[in-house]
């Protein structure tokens, strides 16, 4: 019998939120919350389960284009939460690190998001990776300019750059995404990680985030494990 397979690297686009809220006669803002509820138990769960990096799509560059009312409220969580669960990643051996610009984020965002991930720095049970004010292709973008840049300060020799080192200049240093999962039933990858999901196998289950829970996890690592990776290469 084939090994369960277990994907070193799994990214999530937390979609659904809203609707979620909306079903049940709530404000946009307690699908947020609910969301947030789901996210920590299941970060946990997947790190748990062997499982050494997980990326999660927490606000995009696009999203603040929402009401305002909205994107305070979201912002407002982002504090709380970096600063209430610090213990709580000490505790589970979690290192938290960001991907995003730091502009136009309020500062004590900013500080929130500096805050816990200095302190979970050297924590060794896996890598969460928290997208924020994040967009796939200014990810590039910024990565062009310091590759540029480094060119002209001769720390780089032009030829040596390859598809394994280019990663050195993404907002996070971390291996390519071997598992991408969206929720909600939309079947897009909106801007997630365009370098890293190059090889990876999708999912797109019909619930919504906060509902995708432990089980709803475990269920979609079967599917992972039905699929037959290849790289390009011919089926043998
Ligand atoms: C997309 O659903 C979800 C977001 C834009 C926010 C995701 C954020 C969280 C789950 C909270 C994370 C919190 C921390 C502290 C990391 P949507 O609102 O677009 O849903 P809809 O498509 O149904 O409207």
């Amino acid at each position: 019998m084939n090994e369960y397979k277990i994907p070193n690297h799994v990214g999530i686009i937390m979609d659904g939120n809203g609707r979620w809220a909306t079903k049940r006669g709530l404000k946009r803002s307690a699908g947020h919350s609910a969301g947030y509820k789901t996210l920590k138990k299941l970060a946990v769960h997947i790190l748990n389960k062997g499982v050494k990096y997980l990326s999660v799509y927490a606000f995009s560059t696009e999203n603040f284009k929402r009401d305002t009312e909205e994107v305070n409220y979201l912002m407002n969580l982002f504090v709380s939460k970096f600063k209430e669960e610090k213990d709580f990643f000490m505790k589970k051996n979690i290192k938290v690190v960001f991907s995003g610009l730091k502009e136009p984020l309020r500062s004590d965002v900013w500080e929130s998001m500096q805050e816990i991930s200095k302190m979970t720095k050297d924590n060794t049970g896996g890598t969460f990776n928290i997208l924020l004010n994040y967009g796939g292709q200014s990810e590039i973008v910024e990565a062009a300019k310091k590759i540029v840049k480094d060119v002209i300060d001769k720390k780089l020799n032009i030829n040596e750059l390859n598809t394994e080192n280019f990663n050195k200049y993404l907002f996070q240093d971390l291996p390519p995404i071997d598992f991408m999962i969206r929720t909600s039933g939309e079947v897009r990858i909106s801007n997630f990680m365009l370098y890293q999901v190059a090889y990876a196998e999708m999912y797109f289950p019909k619930v919504y985030f906060p509902d995708f829970n432990e089980k709803e996890f475990d269920i979609a690592l079967d599917v992972y494990n039905k699929r037959d990776r290849r790289f390009g290469a011919i089926k043998k």
